[in-house]
């Protein structure tokens, strides 16, 4: 029998809530091997859930999800580990140890469990520091005191380190001016196709969605409504993704604006 490799990460039916809150509502999705994909959605739609519950960070209370095939929730504390060594991860609020300089928050799990010399390490993380545009003398600078957008990029030093089999970004490039989140998306796609990675990166800056990713999901109402290629998106007919990918005011997406209390 031929067909499509499995999945490198595969959703199904992945229901998330909080309380009455349902967030994820029957979640699926596919990503395959080597694949690159954008996840959008309007704010509060489910994004960095979604991301969190691939994770293990958020048990799910339906569906399942499956990395190679093996669905994590069967795996014990040890196995979840080793599964997640093949992980870099970006959190939205970079969530960097304060306690540590730069460069020992980005070979963090070197100097921790790959038990390398320090001044190895250090050399490694200064690599990636100037990857992602960064002097190597902010490597011992605390994380204190750089501007979120070098935290930002910290961060994405971190994830790519040890060169993650899968690579999940939360908005890497929120709150970076436009060059730089040029140079970031770059180094996300060249990173990917050098080593293999499977990125999925969750953005709300369309026009780099466009001009940097080759595909698209996106998360609305708790599930996937849209995916595929970004060239098509202007043919999807889609008034949902339309919407939100043009940023219109109007249309069926609703903003959940709460009314003030009085
Ligand atoms: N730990 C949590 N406890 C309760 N509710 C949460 C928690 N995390 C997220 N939520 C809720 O889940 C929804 C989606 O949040 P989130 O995934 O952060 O949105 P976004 O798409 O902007 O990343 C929101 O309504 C949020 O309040
Ligand atoms: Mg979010």
């Amino acid at each position: 029998m031929t067909g499509d490799p499995p999945a490198k990460i595969s959703l199904r039916n992945v229901v998330k809530r909080f309380g009455g809150n349902v967030v994820l509502n029957g979640l699926s999705l596919d990503l395959q091997a080597g694949r690159n994909l954008a996840l959008i959605g309007s704010a509060a739609s489910g994004k960095t859930v979604l991301l969190k519950c691939l994770v293990g960070l958020y048990p799910i209370e339906g569906g399942k999800i499956e990395i190679d095939g093996t669905e994590i929730s069967s795996l014990d504390t040890a196995q979840r580990e080793k599964l997640m060594d093949r992980f870099g991860v970006l959190f939205q609020r970079s969530a960097l140890f304060d306690s540590l300089p730069v460069w020992e928050n980005i070979a963090f799990k070197r100097v921790t469990v790959g038990r390398a010399r320090r001044r190895d390490a250090r050399e490694a993380a200064i690599l990636r520091l100037r990857q992602v545009g960064m002097a190597p003398e902010t490597a011992d600078l605390y994380p204190a005191s750089l501007s979120g957008g070098m935290q930002k990029r910290v961060a994405l030093a971190r994830a790519i380190m040890e060169e993650p089999d899968i690579l999940l970004l939360d908005d890497p490039t929120a709150g970076l001016d436009p060059i730089l989140t040029r140079v970031i998306n770059e180094l996300i796609a060249t990173l990917a196709q050098e080593t293999g990675a499977t990125v999925l990166s969750i953005t709300s800056d369309m026009d780099a969605m466009r001009r940097d990713y080759p595909a698209v999901a996106m998360l609305h109402d708790g599930r996937i409504i849209w995916q595929g290629a970004t060239s098509e998106i202007d043919h999807a007919g889609n008034p949902y993704l339309d919407q939100l990918v043009n940023g219109r005011p109007d249309g069926p997406i609703k903003m959940r604006l709460r009314k003030r209390a009085a």
